[in-house]
């Protein structure tokens, strides 16, 4: 483990060169891995780990698209595909990727089979933090640990196989075999993340409800929205509206940011660009800060794990998001964006 300076803040993080996959394998050699679930986050850290060359097995519930897609994925029924309970049962290492609200309902038939010894695994905080509200309390013998990577299953995979890796957070939140910290870091390289920094239960969910409904979707749909309809108000055009909002920022600003940063961005844009950047950003920065105040709040007090296990446990829950989610797909902006993508060069 290494201390890195981050501006100024030092930080425990592990990288691949200290922590490499021969030692990740060695640490694992003696474990089976059981994923269990086939959503989004299932799929790559399973996939992962298996070419990275370790043993791992799949429990999937049977009958739906995500068994079918585990098959088309070279999974094999009775051999590395299984029930979700078998699964957990021939597992050392349970990585307990079902939806958030999914953990909660099959919770009662997978403790049982968390024997002494095994580890318990999650990528996300939630069940762990709200367990007043989930239930999930491990049981003494066990592991618990988790390795959240900052990004979708589907880009983890992807950058696993171009050669690269997403950052994830680890976290022990019960170290019952003295083992927990090798075997988090161990699944952590196995499954293809970057670079490793630590976190706690609480905070990796603290952070992550806040920055999906923040900077990561809900405040920049909100701000995409807010200046695309004050464009459109003000008689410019969908594709003006949507270039200037969308596009740019996508294809051409983002890129440089991921790059070098959005001081470098800064730095080398035009002067006009630059003066209203540096005078607006901080009106900005005061109009949302009192948004995030009361969502940091929101989510401190359980308020939104709660709205979120609420509406997950509904059962319209699926139509009702259909709806919203086709309100958003129908507006103006994200139609004219479909069009504007069409048009890129590459897909002309
Ligand atoms: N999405 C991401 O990329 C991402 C990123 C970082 C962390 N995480 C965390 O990783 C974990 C998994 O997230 P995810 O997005 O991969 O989940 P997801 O795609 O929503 O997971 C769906 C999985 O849960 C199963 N499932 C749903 N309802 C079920 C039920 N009632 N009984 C049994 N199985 C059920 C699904 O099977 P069926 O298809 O049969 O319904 C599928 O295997 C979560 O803790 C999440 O917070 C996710």
């Amino acid at each position: 483990m290494a201390m890195l300076n981050f501006g100024g803040t030092e930080e425990k993080v592990v990288t691949r060169e200290e922590f490499p996959l021969e030692k990740a394998r060695e640490v694992l050699k003696d474990e089976t891995i059981a994923v269990i679930g086939y959503g989004v986050q299932g799929p790559g850290q399973s996939l992962n780990l298996r070419d990275n060359g370790f043993n791992v097995i799949v429990g999937q519930r049977k009958g739906g698209a995500s068994w079918d897609k585990a098959v088309k994925d070279g999974w094999v029924p009775g051999e590395t595909l299984f029930p979700i309970e078998e699964a957990a049962e021939r597992g050392t290492i349970i990585q307990y990727l079902l939806s958030d609200a999914a953990q909660i309902e099959v919770w009662p038939r997978i403790k049982p089979l968390l024997t002494d010894g095994k580890a318990l695994y999650f990528s996300h905080g939630f069940g762990i933090t709200y367990n007043e509200r989930t239930k999930i309390v491990a049981p003494e013998g066990v592991d618990v640990i988790l390795v959240a990577p900052k990004g979708s299953g589907t880009s983890l995979r992807r950058l696993f196989l171009e050669g690269r890796g997403l950052n994830s957070s680890y976290a022990i939140d019960q170290d019952a075999t003295g083992r927990a910290y090798e075997r988090a870091i161990a699944l952590g390289i196995g499954v293809g993340s970057g670079y490793l920094f630590e976190t706690d239960f609480k905070r990796e969910v603290y952070s992550d409800l806040t920055g999906e409904r923040g900077t990561l979707m809900g405040a920049i749909q909100g701000i995409f929205e807010a200046q695309y309809d004050v464009l459109r108000a003000n008689g410019h055009s969908p594709s003006e509206a949507f270039n200037e909002t969308v596009e740019e920022l996508t294809q051409s600003l983002m890129p440089l940011v991921a790059e070098n940063g959005m001081d470098w961005m800064y730095a080398n844009c035009s002067t006009t660009a630059q003066r209203g950047a540096l005078d607006w950003k901080d009106k900005f920065r005061d109009a949302v800060k009192p948004v995030f105040e009361d969502l940091y709040q929101s989510v401190a007090s359980g308020e939104e794990a709660q709205r979120s296990i609420d509406s997950n446990s509904q059962k319209d829950y699926r139509e009702k998001l259909e709806v919203e989610l086709k309100e958003l797909s129908d507006s103006e902006m994200w139609q004219a964006g479909r069009t504007v993508r069409k048009l890129r060069p590459e897909n002309a």
